[in-house]
């Protein structure tokens, strides 16, 4: 009886490209349901962008473009690379979408009815300047407890600490750069410790491989707290019933976007989508990675109990992804967007890498690309495309394209590989790939060693016969290669069925044979990689990186001592940075207030070389008339920032603690515009 399994991967942030790191989950998920199908199973694969919350409202406030018009593009591009690595989804929808709205707003309802829902004050940071409540790594500042300066607002990259934003030390808004304040206001809580028996039982049911379960103990242990589901806005999302500027946190309706993105596909498939979703008789499983984890094993599954849905089977959880043993590098290039790879090298080739190092673990992979080129060239090109390149071309020159019969030696052969099929069905539906991969890898050994043994272009002159036999078992061999490859190499596996004239290979057909049979014109199946693709690929990869993305987390100086108040030095820069930042006297030209942003002054300045628009946050020190004429120094070559009020060209440097004690750094007498200042 076949199965009915319906599939997610996690939904990728509409916030950026897809990357290497990202395609482990995405070939991971990929590669079973393309196994399920060939085994007659039905699979339903549902996925979508990720695309609400406050970073990628400021991306495309960046992009001067408006949150809607930012995911359309960015989900093109998804669309694109996923397509690229042969990524077949049954539907790539959005969260942005009306029935991720429907379908969150019935959930919150219905936990709200079950009183799984509170309603109370917290203390939030908001930015005056932007206007907006903002999320902890939004915030930047010195570590309260090691010096370390420009540190993220949740924990200290330096000595690991993990505090509150009103902690930090001279906090400041990461988008401005002004201290923030702290503010009050009424959040939406979901109360998770409600369904701490539920979850157990989820857990005692197998709900998690078995590796996950320690992480799951400590969780218990520290006790399960009420979740902050509501933002404050400006925010991009889906305002909460009721609510005039409260909307649901990103990862509510995110998890939610997965029964969104089936229900849409069911709408156009003429298919009920409670039928296909909640049935009992169906399976469901979420492939994620270790990061999420909390959120899929705790809040989500409780959500869906509250709000009386179905919850998953099982989650699969996997690693992350290193390369070359370290974590993925921009400034070594190492962080690889799937479109640069997909320009130099065959995605085949990542397919098959992944899948020979992936297993059920929730370990991270690596990949090292001496590894990757010994193997796609020592696997794909040597052992099976080698099988199908020494036989095909030699049956179409002596034979027509026409395979014979099999003699005994060849069922012997064909007899070992077919063998193997129970062992790779498990180890595929146990996803451990690896196994699979070094499974197949033996019997194509064991192929091409049959094919040293009989030397059919030594018998095609002296027993014609003999190498036809010996042809039609390679071939043969080839074809039961090529179904246990085929979940894994799709394109490679189209290839060989078009050449071999074959229906779509599943594994019912393992124990067929090939005999007597007509096989179309050969093509060639894989190319070597040799290693300078790899480190254009690389070369490509560490381009338009600032250098500051390699720069490691600031740390104070050791010598500089900590004084609470003063922010210490920061860490060392080179006269070559330095010289990068282009100093200079500019005069003001207009002075203006900035209609809705009460610290901001519009200025045009005169900056020697032409005129620059600057927003500075200096309103409460200074009136506007009282700066006109007189001369500031502007950092002139800042990259131009949009922000929420219009375009601002640069900086003027000034010191002070803030709010009305700010000084601005120039002297008027002698000031020039245009001067640089060394
Ligand atoms: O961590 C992430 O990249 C999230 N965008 C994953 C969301 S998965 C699901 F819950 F939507
Ligand atoms: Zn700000």
């Amino acid at each position: 009886m076949p199965r009915t399994i319906v599939v997610t991967s996690a939904l990728p942030y509409a916030n950026g490209p897809i990357h290497i790191g990202h395609l482990v989950e995405y070939v991971q998920t990929d590669i079973w349901i393309r196994f399920q199908r060939m085994c007659g199973n039905r699979c339903y694969y549902f996925c979508a962008d990720d695309t609400h919350g406050t970073p990628i409202m400021i991306s495309a406030l960046k992009a001067g473009v408006a949150p809607e018009q930012f995911i359309g593009r960015i989900h093109k591009e998804h669309s694109a690379d996923f397509a690229a690595f042969h990524v077949e989804f049954d539907n790539y929808y959005t969260t942005h979408s009306p029935e991720n709205k429907a379908l969150s707003e019935l959930i919150f309802n219905r936990l709200n009815e079950a009183g799984s829902i509170a309603k109370r004050p917290v203390g939030q940071t908001y930015c005056e300047v932007d206007k907006m409540p903002l999320p902890d790594r939004y915030v930047r500042g010195t570590c309260p407890r090691c010096g370390a300066v420009d540190q993220y607002g949740d924990s200290c990259e330096v000595c690991g600490a993990t505090y509150r934003t009103i902690d930090l030390v001279q906090p400041r808004c990461s988008l401005c750069g002004t201290p923030p304040v702290f503010q009050q206001s009424e959040h939406y809580f979901f109360k998770l410790a409600d369904y701490e028996k539920q979850l157990k039982d989820l857990f005692a049911a197998g709900y998690t491989q078995k590796s996950v379960a320690n992480k799951l103990d400590e969780w218990f242990q520290a006790g399960l707290k009420d979740w902050d589901i509501s933002r404050d806005g400006p925010y991009f999302g889906f305002k909460i019933p009721g609510e005039d500027n409260k909307y649901f946190y990103v990862w509510l309706d995110a998890p939610i976007g997965y029964m969104a993105s089936a229900k849409n596909y069911c709408q156009r498939h003429g298919l009920n989508f409670d039928e296909l979703w909640n049935n009992p008789a169906h399976e469901l499983y979420h492939f994620i990675g270790k990061d999420i984890m909390y959120f899929h094993a705790l809040f989500w599954p409780a959500m869906l109990i509250g709000a009386g849905f179905k919850t998953a089977n099982k989650l699969f959880v996997h690693g992350f992804l290193t390369v070359n043993g370290e974590k993925m590098s921009k400034s070594r290039g190492t962080f690889i967007k799937a479109s640069t790879y997909a320009k130099h090298l065959d995605p085949e080739y990542l397919r098959y890498y992944y899948a020979s190092k992936l297993n059920d673990a929730v370990e991270d992979i690596d990949l090292s690309f001496q590894d990757f080129v010994g193997k796609v060239n020592s696997d794909l090109v040597g052992k099976y495309a080698n099988l199908a390149s020494r036989s095909g071309p030699m049956l179409a020159r002596q034979f027509d394209n026409r395979l014979g019969s099999l003699d005994e030696d060849g069922r012997q052969l064909l007899a070992r590989l077919t063998a193997a099929k129970d062992q790779i069905v498990e180890g595929y539906e146990s996803l451990n790939y690896a196994t699979v991969v070094r499974t197949i890898s033996a019997l194509a050994d064991d192929a091409n060693r049959y094919v040293e043994q009989n030397q059919p272009w030594a018998s095609a002159k002296t027993d014609p016969a003999k190498a036809l036999t010996t042809l039609t078992a390679v071939l043969n061999a080839v074809r039961v290669l090529t179904i246990y490859l085929k979940p894994i190499l799709p394109r490679f596996a189209q290839k060989v069925e078009k050449f071999l004239s074959v229906d779509p290979l599943r594994f019912a057909d393992v124990d067929k044979t090939l005999e007597n049979h007509q096989i179309g014109a050969f093509e060639r199946l894989f190319e070597r990689v040799d290693e300078e693709k790899v480190t254009a690929m690389v070369d490509q990869s560490k381009e338009g990186q600032a250098p500051a993305a390699a720069v490691p987390a600031a740390v104070a100086s050791p010598a500089t001592p900590v004084v609470p108040g003063i922010e210490p030095i920061k860490p060392e820069c080179t006269i070559d940075d330095f010289a990068k930042i282009d100093l200079r006297v500019a005069k003001v030209l207009s002075a203006e207030k900035v209609a809705g942003a009460d610290k901001l002054l519009h200025l045009v300045l005169d900056v020697g070389v032409g005129q620059k628009n600057v927003m500075a946050g200096i309103a409460k020190a200074y009136a506007p008339e009282s700066l006109v004429g007189r001369h500031v120094v502007l950092f002139a070559n800042l990259k131009p920032r949009q922000m929420k009020f219009g375009l601002s060209e640069g900086m003027i440097l000034a010191s002070g603690p803030g709010g009305a004690e700010v000084f601005i750094l120039a002297p008027d007498a002698g000031a020039k515009p245009g001067q640089t200042i060394r």
